[in-house]
């Protein structure tokens, strides 16, 4: 499995190819970025917990049926992934307002979401990752109605599976961004599910500050980042069932 050429590093992964055209390694690293990384930091032992949360998760979903680029880890920070065209939508779940929602809306933090609200932005750092409507999605040529629709179904099927999976870890799964990929005309789960990318809350706590638990602890400086990363991954390898 030796690692060839770096392809392509981003502000939290680095992704090289292998001697194998299908098969490529992503390195999570520790280094953290906010608002479109306007702020910077380091998380230590990020990588590492990322990487083998996200493992955790995709093989939960591959079982629950989900398609997933996951292959395995060859090192605790070192995904092998298969190969995907990136579909250039971020698509985020809501299960409750908090925020850019709250930020954007007025709607209270914490306000639940009965549908859970699905949102659509365009994978664009230059731009700042707008949000998206179904006729700017259109109009860019990003994807089809039916395409969007495909997206939405899949990422409220794994909305379903991830909240209940988190529920018995004790944690509220607020929001969390997925990315999607293609291989011929397939979707496929891509990216990672972490605390980098999820909102979670600790059904222990009903502190707004004490029961976050995710990437929020960075951006708003609350303290005690790596501490609750860690928590989040005992939690979730401690599910047997
Ligand atoms: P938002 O409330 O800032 O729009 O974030 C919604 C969810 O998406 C939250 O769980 C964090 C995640 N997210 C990312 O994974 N990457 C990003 O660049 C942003 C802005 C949010």
């Amino acid at each position: 499995m030796a690692t060839q050429d770096k392809l392509y590093e981003g502000k939290a992964k680095i992704l090289y190819a292998t001697d194998e055209p299908d098969i490529l390694l992503t390195v999570f690293k520790d280094d953290a970025t906010a608002f479109n990384a306007q702020k910077r930091g380091t998380i230590a032992g990020k990588g590492e917990i990322n990487c083998r949360m996200s493992a955790h998760l995709f093989r939960r979903l591959e079982a629950a049926g989900v398609p997933t680029h996951f292959i395995d880890c060859p090192q605790p920070h070192t995904m092998r992934v298969q190969a995907v065209r990136i579909v250039p939508i971020e698509v985020v779940v809501r299960n409750r307002a908090a925020g850019s929602l709250c930020k954007q809306t007025g709607l209270p933090l914490g306000l639940a979401l009965e549908p859970p609200l699905v949102e659509f932005y365009y994978k664009n750092d230059a731009l700042g990752d707008p949000l998206l409507t179904l006729d700017r999605v259109c109009v860019m040529q990003l994807a089809t109605a039916e395409q969007v629709a495909e997206l939405r179904q899949m990422a409220l099927t794994i909305n379903q599976i991830l909240t209940a999976f988190f529920d018995q870890c004790g944690i509220t799964l607020v929001d969390f961004k997925l990315e999607f990929g293609r291989v011929g005309d397939r979707l496929i789960l891509a990216d990672e599910i972490s605390p980098d990318t999820c909102r979670l809350w600790d059904q222990a706590e009903s502190d707004p500050d004490r029961r976050v638990m995710d990437k929020d602890r960075f951006r708003q400086d609350l303290g005690q980042v790596e501490a609750a990363y860690q928590r989040v991954l005992d939690r979730v390898l401690s599910q047997n069932t």
